[in-house]
């Protein structure tokens, strides 16, 4: 069994690259790719901790269905990095539990 990154940067030169931030560490990316394909890209293999037990999470669907792939993007918890495109400057972090409900900022749309 691999323990290699299962996805890679294509070495194209009409691939535009932004730069984003995960838990202070920048990574040079795609444009356009999803956050959690850019993360793990990067070698990110730990995007949140469980709410019972802060056991260790990563993204397993890739199509928002399992919302294993939860972090905090430019301060707003619990999104679900496998459906949203990474966009230059973005900060991104690990999800640890639940957000507290003051935190989530259900209904708006920061993208
Ligand atoms: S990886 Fe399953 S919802 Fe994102």
């Amino acid at each position: 069994m691999t323990t290699d990154a299962l996805f890679s940067i294509p070495k194209s030169p009409d691939v535009r690259l932004v730069t984003i931030t995960f838990e202070g560490a920048q990574m040079i990316v795609p444009e356009g790719i999803s956050v959690a394909a850019a993360l793990l890209t990067g070698g990110a293999r730990d995007f949140r901790s469980s709410i019972v037990g802060d056991t260790p999470r990563a993204p397993y669907c890739m199509m928002g269905v399992c919302f294993e792939c939860l972090v905090e993007i430019d301060g707003t918890p619990a999104r679900q990095s496998c459906l949203i495109p990474v966009r230059d400057g973005m900060q991104i972090k690990r999800q640890h539990g639940a957000p507290a409900l003051h935190d989530a900022r259900i209904g708006d749309n920061h993208d």
